[in-house]
């Protein structure tokens, strides 16, 4: 049992929308500071999850988090981050550092609907218009072929799909419309159709004990973002239990053995202390303080910083309702849902890029011809930008092993994509410019070392102008 040391610090709602009036939100973005990143500084009344919305905002937008200080004692948030973009460049965008300000005073102001509704409209071209579909199972070659492919079948367009596996576990969201009219499934004996046949093809090859789910939500259902839903279905689907690391000093076993968890408490001062140590990578942050938010943990104080390899993390965090973290069951709940966390979204395999001329069946058709070939997706991030299906895809072969794809084969069947692929070895290939020529015709597939040129942060990029228009109207 935990033994309750402190009270809950939440307070009343009407309490903190007053204190919230007089102490508004105050974010600061300072270039002089450090030659190499911005600091945003953030502060105001404290509020539970705020530190996962605000996190939420700079990972969004593709921002590379490389330090971190984080204090919350007291009914007061302070935070400051070393960012930069992507590439590494310092934030002097105007549109952008408007759009960050608001954004982070936004999601104070009215918690994540408003993100959520920000991101969906900026993300990957998605209006409110769709319909969702969430499937976990049982992880297999060919799952998302299988998946596609009945989408099409049935009429229905794809227009963004997240992917993640991860130890026995697949999880996906895919969004959808109605491929003759548009918009978001309405029939309910439509909508009761296409969730059965999405589940025969989920379930048609589970072995005993095996479970999957599909469900499809409509687009009034106040949605959360996308990727900590992902989380939550990978965590729901038992991901972590592959994840054993009881002890910090044992060894995991497979999969898990580049993060390391410690846990450790201080009954005096009232915290529980949590060191991570892992590789680092684009958005880390984001997903070790979703797993703490999805546990109940409140983060006091933190510590975050890189060296570009390894990522140092340090919490002191209480159980939402004011307890540490005492028992072995709970140590042991926390480090599994941790470092699944962590790892869940480590792609493993060769990371394709995927520009291409949307049409009906792209994505079932690309992923066919994988499955064929003997490669499997463990990882896949694609949507729709106007015209163009754009994103990554994570291949590996199909026992899923972390070993790179034999590149003639996968020639072969980037050729086999379609007649007219073009198809370009790497960014800096001379070839680039001709074939980006003849992109308009056909379908693009680049094999990338560095890192993504698409992401929703980047269409979130191209959306600010509309999206800071969009904030000057609401301003309070
Ligand atoms: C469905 O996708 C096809 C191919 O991209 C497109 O031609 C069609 O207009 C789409 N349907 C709707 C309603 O957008
Ligand atoms: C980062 O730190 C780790 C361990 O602390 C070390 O092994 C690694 O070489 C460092 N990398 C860089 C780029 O300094």
């Amino acid at each position: 049992m935990m033994e309750t040391v402190y009270q809950p610090y939440c307070v009343d709602p009407q309490l903190e929308l007053l204190i919230e009036r007089i102490y508004p939100p105050r974010v600061c973005i300072d270039n002089d500071t450090f030659p190499d990143c911005t600091l945003l500084k953030v502060d105001s009344a404290n509020k539970h999850g705020i530190l996962l919305e605000m996190v939420q905002v700079l990972t969004d937008l593709d921002l590379v988090i490389s330090k971190s200080y984080i204090s919350s004692d007291g009914g007061w948030f302070m935070d400051v981050f070393h960012v930069t973009d992507q590439f590494g460049n310092k934030l002097t965008d105007e549109g952008l550092i408007h759009y960050i300000q608001q954004a982070l005073c936004a999601s104070r102001r009215e918690g994540s609907s408003r993100t959520a509704r920000m991101c969906n409209m900026g993300k990957k071209g998605l209006s409110s218009e769709h319909t969702a579909a969430e499937i976990t199972g049982t992880d297999r070659p060919g799952l998302l072929s299988e998946i596609f492919a009945v989408l099409v079948e049935l009429g229905c367009n794809v227009t963004a799909a997240v992917a993640w596996t991860h130890h026995k576990s697949a999880a996906s969201i895919i969004y959808m419309e109605e491929g003759l009219n548009g918009g978001s499934i309405k029939d309910p004996m439509r909508l009761a159709h296409v969730q059965e046949q999405l589940e025969n093809v989920v379930d048609a090859h589970n072995g005993e004990g095996e479970t999957s789910n599909v469900r499809l939500t409509s687009p009034s259902a106040g949605r959360t973002h996308t990727e900590r839903r992902l989380h939550q279905l990978m965590y729901a689907n038992g991901d972590y239990k592959l994840c054993c690391c009881r002890d910090d000093s044992e060894i995991c076993k497979k999969g898990c053995t580049r993060t390391h968890v410690r846990i450790e408490s201080c009954k005096e001062k009232g915290y529980s202390i949590i060191n991570i140590k892992s590789r680092d990578r684009p958005k880390l942050l984001f997903d070790t303080i979703c797993a703490l938010t999805e546990l109940q943990y409140v983060v006091f104080h933190a510590a975050v910083s890189s060296n570009g390899t390894i990522a140092d993390q340090e919490y002191f965090i209480r159980h939402k309702g004011g307890c540490i973290l005492d028992s072995e069951s709970e140590k042991s709940r926390v480090l599994q849902g941790l470092v699944a966390a962590i790892e869940r979204r480590v792609s493993h395999g060769l990371r394709l890029e995927l520009c291409a001329l949307n049409r009906v069946g792209l994505l079932s058709d690309i992923t066919r011809v994988f499955r064929e070939n003997g490669l499997s997706i463990s990882a896949i991030d694609v949507g729709t930008n106007g015209e163009r299906a754009v994103g990554s895809i994570y291949v590996t072969d199909a026992s899923r092993h972390d070993v790179d794809v034999d590149p003639q084969m996968l020639e072969l069947v980037l050729k086999e994509i379609g007649g007219s692929v073009a198809i370009v070895q790497g960014p800096s290939n001379r070839d680039d410019q001709t074939s980006s020529s003849r992109v308009d015709q056909g379908t693009k597939v680049t094999r990338v070392e560095d890192k993504p040129k698409f992401s929703l942060g980047n269409l979130l990029w191209s959306q600010l102008e509309r999206l800071s228009s969009n904030f000057g109207s609401i301003k309070s």
